[in-house]
């Protein structure tokens, strides 16, 4: 049989999308990652027409994404490796949970060279709520993959668009718990037609910021981790045993999210100053709500001495850290292949 050239293609990971109560009407204390995306979509015949074409449906699996692993990281980068690859899908679909989702949105835009819509959707209620979030949720995202629009990795939820490297999770219950930082949606979806706020030059790029070659994600697909890199909040009374302890434990990468702009508490410094020494990478953020900090040389930020400035949220900081030594370990193994006996 000939196979249709206008495929979408949805992903079921877990997350409140997915989640079960044991009543219609509790909306928290539920268990996130139940339901089959089978079971979602039989739900909602209407997907059908929105696709445009077939739809095909792939459970990788079923996790509270607070529980988040590299191994299903791993497998749902080779899903969608594979789908961009597939000349038959011309959009993807991901159902995730909220919670770590900006996470996952941003190691997919980061890592893979999305020349297609690829849509995350999610939802704040479970399946089973009397006025679950989710099928709407599903629909929205379903219309954005085969509008045939713009490409990259796009958050939908609450009828708006936002992209990977803006999304952030801003509230911990109602329906809009997601925001774009720093700007507004990207686009709405009204009745299943999206219409953009943001003009197309300013939306993400399509390309990947990792290497396109083979080789490059062959590695990072063969990692049993990604390399450790951890968040530390700098505030009152701060105390620098736990970082000596990461530190200690082997720590490659530290997202230090400051205060202001991202200056740190003088009792983390000396601790700091000796990691920086021994090859810890450090990105500084800030922990206020809104803005980057600004590189300045004053005593308390430490980027002063030479950590770098984050330029974004910080769950994307550090997912950009961690890829960016995973990279350094791949020139690292490649030159060491290369090099004479
Ligand atoms: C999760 O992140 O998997 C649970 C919470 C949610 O989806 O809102």
């Amino acid at each position: 049989m000939q196979e249709s050239k206008t495929r979408l293609l949805i992903l079921g990971t877990g997350g409140t999308i997915a989640g079960r109560a044991a009543s219609r009407s509790q909306g928290v204390g539920y268990q996130a990652g139940e339901i089959g995306v089978e079971m979602l979509l039989d739900g909602l015949p209407e997907l059908r027409s929105l696709a445009r074409g077939e739809l095909a449906m792939q459970q990788l699996a079923q996790v509270d994404s607070k529980d988040m692993s590299w191994s299903v990281w791993r497998g749902l980068l080779q899903a969608c490796a594979r789908a961009l690859a597939d000349p038959r899908i011309k959009g993807l679909v991901i159902t995730h949970g909220t919670d770590t989702l900006e996470e996952t949105a941003w190691l997919l835009q980061h890592v893979l060279a999305v020349h297609k819509p690829l849509v995350l959707t999610c939802a704040m209620r479970p399946a089973t709520a009397l006025l679950a979030d989710g099928p709407q949720n599903l629909c929205d995202a379903v219309a954005l993959a085969a509008s045939g629009g713009r490409c990259g990795v796009w958050v939908v939820a609450a009828s708006e668009v936002h992209a990977a490297q803006q999304v952030q999770k801003v509230h911990p219950y109602r329906l809009t718990a997601l925001r774009s930082f720093e700007g507004g949606p990207h686009a709405v979806i009204e009745e299943g037609a999206v219409r953009w706020l943001v003009p197309a030059a300013e939306s993400p790029p399509a390309q990947s910021l990792w290497p396109k070659d083979q080789a490059a994600l062959d590695y990072l697909l063969s990692l049993d981790d990604l390399p450790w890199v951890e968040v530390l909040v700098s505030a009152a009374l701060a105390r620098p045993q736990a970082l000596e302890a990461l530190i200690q434990a082997g720590l490659r990468g530290l997202v230090l999210v400051g205060t202001g702009n991202a200056t740190v508490h003088q009792a983390l410094e000396p601790v700091l100053q000796r990691a920086r020494e021994k090859g810890l990478r450090i990105r500084l953020a800030t922990r206020c709500l809104e803005g980057l900090p600004v590189a300045q040389e004053q005593p308390g930020q430490a980027g002063a001495e030479g950590a770098e400035l984050a330029r974004q949220p910080w769950p994307q900081a550090r997912i950009a850290l961690m890829l960016e030594l995973a990279l350094e370990d791949f020139g690292r193994s490649t030159d060491s292949l290369h090099q004479p006996a």
